[in-house]
Order: structure tokens, then sequence, then C-alpha cells
């Protein structure tokens, strides 16, 4: 079974978990309304490579301006499009209320439904994997 169900029932708002699929880790956040707000500030657009996530393949039912299947849970795999490392999660806070992604390895930045920032390696957005909510609390990953 190439499937990975996710139990988010403790996942507090901000916040993330991590679980492996096929090898690879993939973020689960509960998104607050403000990390949600972030995602559609107009002048953001012109800081990313690639805002409406027209060069890499998600999933049809991510391609939204969220880039997930419910506004407030994303899903997105944790392997940088650079080189392949494994984008930090900076948790929002009061300095910075959207979160974000940055990568160890050579600097690249994401926003939280993992679009790449233009000012740095990473050509493409994080990959969105398949997702189906089960329930209230509950997703299945693949
Ligand atoms: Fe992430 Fe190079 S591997 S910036």
């Amino acid at each position: 079974d190439d499937t990975v169900e996710v139990d988010c029932s403790k996942l507090s708002p901000g916040q993330q978990l991590v679980v492996t699929w096929r090898g690879w880790p993939v973020f689960v956040q509960r998104r607050t309304p403000e990390m949600l707000a972030s995602l559609r500030v107009p002048e953001l657009a012109h800081r990313l490579r690639d805002p409406e996530s027209k060069m890499h393949q998600q999933p049809q039912d991510a391609i939204n301006w969220h880039r997930s299947v419910v506004p407030e849970i994303g899903v997105l795999i944790g392997i940088c499009t650079h080189l392949g490392c494994v984008p930090s999660f900076d948790a929002p806070s009061s300095g910075d209320r959207s979160g974000k992604y940055a990568c160890p390895c050579h600097g690249s930045q994401f926003d939280i439904a993992g679009r790449a920032y233009k000012d740095a390696p990473a050509p493409y957005n994080l990959p969105v994997p398949p997702v189906t909510i089960i329930s209230d609390q509950h997703l299945l990953i693949g």
C-alpha cells in the first residue's frame, strides 16, 4: 500500500507535522487565518517565481490559490526543488505571522503554500502530493 494516513487531531493552528511517504518527508500544516491571508497579498506575487504554480504539476484539486484540497490544511513534499535538501519550517510568530520554509543548503525560501521566492536557486514550487480528506481530522496521502 502506497498511502499514508495522517491524524491531524493533535496539530495546532500554525504548526506542522512531518510524515514519510514514498521515502520522502511530507509536511502537513494546519493554517491560521493569517497564514491564509498571507497567500493572497497581491504584492507577494511579484516576489514569487511561479505564483500560480503553472510550471509544476500538482493534483487537479490543488490547482487553486492555497495549493491544497481544503485551505486550512496544507500538504507539501518537503524536498527542495534545487538540489533536494529538506527545507525547515519557520512557524508563524509575532514577527512573521505568515510563516515560511527556508532551505538550509543554498538559501531558497518558500511561502507556506510551497511557492518559491525568486531571489534564490530553487526553480520550482514544492510539489503537492495527492491528498484525500477522509474525515474531519484524517487525511490520506498517496
Ligand atoms: Fe535547497 Fe539548494 S538544495 S537551495
